[in-house]
C-alpha cells in the first residue's frame, strides 16, 4: 500500500431534513450569497423556495441555467458575480455540474486573471470563497472531493481541476431530493459511480484488502439498488444508499494507498468535449469494451476477483470465463437499466473524429491500468459503434 494523508475538510450534512443546518452553516461566513442551479429542476421540485424561505436575512444574487458539462463562459460568468457583489459564500444547489463550476467560480473569485488559466493550471489556485452545496443527483462524488471538471467547447477541452481549496466547506445531502430525479439520469449517475470503483479498483496494487472490499461494496450496492429506484423513484432506502455510495466512490476512501491514472474518464471527457454527450452515458458505453479490450494475463486475475465478489461467478479453474462473464453481465446491467450503450444512439454516428480525440485521450493513458497508445483507443472507440 503506498503512503497517504487522510485529510478531507467536507462537513457532510446526509438524510433527511438535514437542509436544516443551512441557515447556521452560511451565517458562519457572512449575508451575501451568490445561489447557482441549474436548468430549474430545483424550482420544479420545491427545493429553491425552500432554501429562500430558510435564508431570508441573507442576500441572494441568483446564477441559473448551468449546464450540463458545465461551460467556462458559464464559470467566467460566476467568478464576475462574486467580485462585483463582494460575495461571502456560494451555495450551489444541484448535481455535479452545478457543484464544479461553482468550485472553480469560488476559486476564480480569489484570482485575478482567466478563470480557465485555473483549470490548466490547478496549481495557481491558492485560496477560494467558501462553498456549501445541497446535493440534488447521486453520481460525481464532487460534494467530498476537490475536483471540478469544466468544458471549453472554443478549444474542444474538456478538465478536470483539483484543489484543495476547492473542497465544499458543508455539503447537504438529503436522498429525498433525488426523488425527482428521471430514470435516464438516476442510471446514469449510477453508471458514473460503478467507473469511478472501476477506475480505482482496476490497478495493480494488489495489498490493498479494504479498498478493493469498500469498492466491491459500493458496487454491489449500485447493482442491487438501481433497479429498485428505476422502479420506485421515491424509494428512500433505493436512493439514501446510491447518494451514499457516490460519495464513497470518489471521496478518497477506496483510492487512499493505490492512486494512478484512471482510462474510461480522459477517454469520456474528450468524447463530451467534442460532442456535449452525457459524462456518465459515454462511460457506460466505453467501460465494458474497456474491460474486453484490456483482458490478459495481467490482468485476469483482478477481473475475475470482481467477477467472484460482485457477480458471484465462482472463478476456480477457468479465470477468463469468469471474467468474460463479468464484463457481459457489466454490460446488460447498463443495458438493461436503459442506457444507450452505442456511440450512434447518443448522436456520434461517424468516426471522423476518432484519431483526433483518440491523440488527445492517448496523451493522458501512458502510465493507466493497462497503457493505451491512440491505436488502442480508436479500437475501443470502433467497438463501442455496434452493440
Ligand atoms: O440543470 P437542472 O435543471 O438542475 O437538471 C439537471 C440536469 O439536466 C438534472 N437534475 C439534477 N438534479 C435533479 C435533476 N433533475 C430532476 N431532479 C433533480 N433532483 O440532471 C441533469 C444532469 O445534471 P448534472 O449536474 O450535469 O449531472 P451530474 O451530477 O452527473 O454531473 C455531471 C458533471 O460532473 C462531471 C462530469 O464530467 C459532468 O460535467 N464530473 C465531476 C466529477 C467531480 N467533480 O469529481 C467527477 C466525475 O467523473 C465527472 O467527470
Ligand atoms: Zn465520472
Amino acid at each position: 500500500m503506498k503512503n497517504f494523508i487522510y485529510d478531507i475538510p467536507t462537513k457532510l450534512y446526509f438524510g433527511k431534513n438535514q437542509i436544516e443546518h443551512l441557515p447556521n452553516l452560511i451565517n458562519e461566513f457572512g449575508k451575501k450569497v451568490l445561489l447557482t442551479y441549474g436548468g430549474g429542476s430545483i424550482k420544479r421540485n420545491g427545493l429553491y423556495d425552500t432554501i429562500l424561505a430558510l435564508l431570508p436575512e441573507c442576500e441572494m444574487i441568483e446564477l441559473a441555467g448551468i449546464e450540463p458539462n458545465p461551460r467556462i463562459e458559464t464559470v467566467r460568468k460566476g467568478a464576475e458575480l462574486c467580485k462585483t457583489h463582494d460575495i461571502d459564500v456560494v451555495l450551489a444547489v444541484g448535481g455535479g455540474s452545478t457543484i464544479d463550476a461553482s468550485k472553480v467560480m469560488a476559486a476564480a473569485a480569489k484570482f485575478d486573471g482567466d478563470p480557465w488559466e485555473l483549470v490548466k493550471q490547478p496549481d495557481l489556485i491558492q485560496d477560494a470563497l467558501p462553498l456549501i452545496d445541497v446535493l440534488t443527483l447521486s453520481a460525481t462524488g464532487t460534494e467530498m472531493n476537490a475536483s471540478g471538471v469544466i468544458t471549453n467547447f472554443a478549444t474542444k477541452e474538456k478538465i478536470g481541476t483539483r484543489s484543495y481549496h476547492m473542497y465544499p466547506y458543508a455539503s447537504i445531502c438529503d436522498p429525498t431530493y433525488t426523488f425527482s430525479v428521471s430514470k435516464h439520469q438516476t442510471a446514469a449517475g449510477t453508471a458514473d459511480i460503478m467507473s469511478h470503483t472501476f477506475e480505482i479498483y482496476f490497478s495493480h496494487e494488489e495489498e490493498v484488502f479494504i479498498q478493493d472490499r469498500l469498492a466491491e461494496g459500493i458496487l454491489n450496492a449500485c447493482i442491487h439498488y438501481l433497479p429498485i429506484a428505476l422502479q420506485e423513484p421515491e424509494n428512500y432506502d433505493a436512493r439514501a444508499n446510491l447518494m451514499w455510495a457516490s460519495t464513497l466512490a470518489l471521496n478518497g476512501l477506496t483510492s487512499f494507498g493505490k492512486g494512478g491514472p484512471w482510462t474510461c474518464h480522459p477517454i469520456e471527457h474528450v468524447l463530451s468535449a467534442y460532442y456535449d454527450i452525457t459524462h456518465a452515458v459515454g462511460l457506460a458505453i466505453l467501460t465494458p469494451r474497456w474491460m474486453a479490450y484490456i483482458l490478459n494475463d495481467q490482468t485476469v486475475e483482478r477481473f475475475a476477483m470482481y467477477a467472484e465478489k460482485v457477480w458471484n461467478i465462482p472463478s476456480a479453474g477457468d479465470p477468463y470465463a469468469a471474467a468474460r462473464l463479468a464484463i457481459d453481465k457489466t454490460y446488460q446491467f447498463f443495458l438493461d437499466a436503459g442506457l444507450p450503450m452505442t456511440l450512434p444512439e447518443v448522436g456520434i454516428t461517424s468516426d471522423e473524429f476518432f484519431d483526433e480525440m483518440a491523440t488527445a485521450a492517448a496523451s493522458r493513458l501512458e502510465n493507466a491500468y493497462v497503457p493505451l497508445n491512440k491505436n488502442d483507443v480508436v479500437n475501443i472507440l470502433q467497438a463501442c459503434m455496434e452493440p
